[in-house]
């Protein structure tokens, strides 16, 4: 098994995460847990989505999430960006890096950005150039990489196709997102080969959902096959709205907890980042969805005494 030595870790939990919260999280909260996120050693933390209000309403603060946030040198906090008038919003907030975001599935497409495939990309066209011309980095993100929640199977030549047209549109990166977390691992390996014979795997980031508990091995079995970024929320926030039952990303702690003792470097500090998953866990109000997170609190509470077992 060849695996890489260092890992790029993308907590996706501020953005991903609380989008789909049936609460809407106060500001001070978001800006607290996307710092505590930097602060642990995360190179990147994805910190709001500038579209429409009426569609997500839980994100309808990123303008001033993005002006509170200290920003760490050297952390890059990207933005979605769906269409001109969320990249006109992100330029106001100053962001360094945005993302758009297309699917691979047609359906999921419609309802998730109302457009199709094509009429998304014709969207992004314009918003990639814009980017260019005030030197904004611009990930591209490909949904429904493994399956769809209205079509079902999604064949790999689908994803490539998307991936490799954000991808020559100028993205420096495309994050493959199994957005229902249905995928299995030589799923997975099949569609990286798919889109590799297009897109060059050092530029591809996984991005998985962990709806049926498959997300870790899937990671693992992409690693192998030379992908180096991985997506991840903080613990195990999130879902997606326009995704019915889709659990959250995989928990960041998770992943870092795997890499960790497959002696990966990340630069990102466990119990810094564990820390950040109780902070927002504690918020609200639910222990956190990672397996990890909850063992080092069960391991803090014997500690303390405050067990109960
Ligand atoms: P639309 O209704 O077709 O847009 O929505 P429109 O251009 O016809 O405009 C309608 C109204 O929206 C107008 O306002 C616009 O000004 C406003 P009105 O005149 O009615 O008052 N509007 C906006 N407002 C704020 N920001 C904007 C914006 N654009 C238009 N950027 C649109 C099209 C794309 C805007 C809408 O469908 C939308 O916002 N969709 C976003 C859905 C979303 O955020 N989904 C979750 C993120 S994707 C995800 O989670 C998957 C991912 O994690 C990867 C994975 O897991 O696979 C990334
Ligand atoms: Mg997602």
């Amino acid at each position: 098994m060849t695996l890489p030595q260092e890992v790029r870790m993308v907590d996706v939990g501020p953005r991903d995460g609380l989008q789909n919260e049936a609460q809407t999280v106060p500001t001070e909260i978001k800006t607290a847990l996307i710092e505590r996120l930097a602060d642990a050693g995360l190179p990147a933390v994805e910190a709001g989505a500038f579209v429409s209000p009426k569609w997500v309403p839980q994100m309808a603060d990123s303008g001033e999430v993005m002006s509170r946030i200290k920003r760490r040198p050297g952390v890059s906090y990207p933005v979605l960006v769906p269409n001109m008038k969320g990249f006109e919003a992100a330029v106001a907030a100053e962001a360094e890096e945005i993302a758009i975001f297309g699917a691979a599935s047609e359906s999921f497409s419609k309802r998730n950005i109302n457009a199709s495939i094509a009429e998304s990309m014709a969207r992004f066209e314009p918003v990639v150039a814009a980017a260019k011309a005030r030197d904004i980095r611009v990930r591209g993100y490909v949904s429904c990489v493994l399956g769809c929640p209205y079509e079902g199977d999604i064949v790999p030549s689908s994803v490539a196709e998307v991936a490799e047209q954000l991808f020559k549109m100028g993205c420096y990166e495309i994050s493959l997102g199994d957005t229902i977390g249905v995928g299995t691992p030589g799923k997975a390996q099949a569609m990286i080969a798919t889109v590799a014979e297009r897109v060059p795997p050092s530029r591809l980031a996984v991005h998985y959902h962990d709806t049926y508990g498959q997300a870790l091995a899937n990671i693992l079995a992409s690693l192998e096959m030379g992908v180096t970024v991985v997506d991840s929320s903080v613990a195990g926030l999130g879902g997606c709205p326009y995704a019915p039952g889709a659990a959250g990303n995989v928990a960041s702690e998770d992943v870092l907890y795997m890499l960790d003792g497959l002696g990966i470097t990340t630069g990102v500090d466990l119990e810094r980042l564990a820390a950040a998953g109780r902070f927002i866990s504690d918020y609200l109000g639910r222990p956190p969805v990672s397996r990890v997170g909850l063992a080092l609190l069960s391991k803090l509470d014997d500690q303390r005494g405050t067990g109960t077992h």
